[in-house]
């Protein structure tokens, strides 16, 4: 049943926050054993860790990583009922990654993304929904907020992030109506940039399906945390740091990281890359992963049902040879 009142929509929130995506469908290709040692790149509310965890027992380990440092508290409650020892990083999993030694991890897992907890905190600013600082920093340390992107960066330069990480149509409009907006007075919060969306697309774009501004928030989300970079690096750095035998899983949920992961997976699981119409192999290739989801995995009608959030999701999982 959908929750009725604030306090139900409250609770209702707090469980979805701890409500990971694809769990059983992770947790069956990833395979974690007694004694493992576990990297959760990207630990939010930890649903997905307290699974992972639960198999590794009193042997294993789990390290879990976020750049940000709000999930303390949910690290603290995790770690105090976990099966198996634990370790909390505050950073971007690439750098994170890039400081551990070879080989140092059976599995590694990253659930890409903005969590429930950050969205649902208005004053982090992800959300379209709320009237909040437009901020969208993972890790508050960071310099630069979605607000000094959209007061600065050219209108050229705006249409372009906009077109390349939130794929938007009207990319060029919406870019040109921020800098008209903005010589009046700066655009402070979401729902002045969610007013100059709406200002500068076609009328009946207003009306389609989902919000409007969607695409837009996307890419400045994926411009002010450095997404895609760190996604680029963290693979690079997973397949170093696994040991043979080793599960990298990667969830992500827009079709640019998918992208990547896919990219990553057929450049490590392929063999001979001479081109086409040699008659025999020169370059001597070999695969050094092995890809377990010939197609992404996806979530179940059920799950969507639960967990709208998790309409999405995409899950591609490969070992390393
Ligand atoms: C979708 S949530 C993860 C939810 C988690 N799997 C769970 O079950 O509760 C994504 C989390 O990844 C973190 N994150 C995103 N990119 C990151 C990066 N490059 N380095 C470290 N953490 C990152 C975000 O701060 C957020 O807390």
């Amino acid at each position: 049943m959908l929750p009725q009142t604030s306090l139900q929509l409250r609770e209702y929130e707090m469980v979805l926050a701890h409500t990971p995506v694809l769990p059983e469908e992770l947790i069956d290709l990833v395979k974690p054993d007694a004694g493992e040692v576990a990297f959760d790149a990207t630990f939010g509310a930890g649903g997905h860790a307290e699974l992972v965890a639960a198999k590794l027992g009193p042997d294993g380990k789990l390290v879990a990583c976020d750049r940000d440092p709000s999930v303390a508290e949910y690290y603290r409650d995790f770690a105090r009922n976990a099966p198996c020892a634990t370790e909390l990083y505050h950073g971007n999993f690439a750098d994170v990654l890039a400081a551990s030694d070879d080989a140092s991890f059976d599995i590694i897992y990253m659930d890409l993304g903005v969590s429930s907890m950050q969205l649902d905190r208005r004053e982090r600013g992800f959300s379209y929904a709320y009237d909040a600082p437009l901020d969208m920093r993972m890790d508050p340390t960071l310099e630069v907020t979605a607000a000094d992107l959209v007061n600065t960066f050219s209108a050229d330069d705006l249409a372009d992030i906009f077109r390349r990480f939130g794929e938007e149509r009207y990319a060029k409009n919406i870019a040109k109506g921020i800098v008209a907006t903005r010589k009046k007075r700066p655009i402070t919060s979401t729902g002045e940039l969610v007013e100059v969306v709406k200002a500068n697309i076609p009328t009946p774009a207003r009306f389609a399906a989902g919000n409007p501004s969607r695409r837009v928030f996307q890419a400045l989300r994926i411009v002010v945390n450095d997404e895609l970079e760190s996604l680029a690096r963290g693979l690079e750095e997973s397949y170093r740091v696994l040991k043979p035998g080793g599960r990298l899983a990667a969830v992500s949920f827009h079709s640019l990281e998918d992208r990547m992961v896919k990219e990553f997976f057929k450049r490590h699981s392929a063999g001979c890359i001479c081109p086409p119409g040699f008659p025999q192999c020169v370059c001597g290739h070999e695969p050094t992963m092995s890809v377990l989801t010939r197609r992404p995995i996806v979530p179940r009608a059920r799950e969507i049902e639960i967990n709208p959030r998790a309409k999405a999701a995409k899950l591609r999982v490969a070992v390393k040879l």
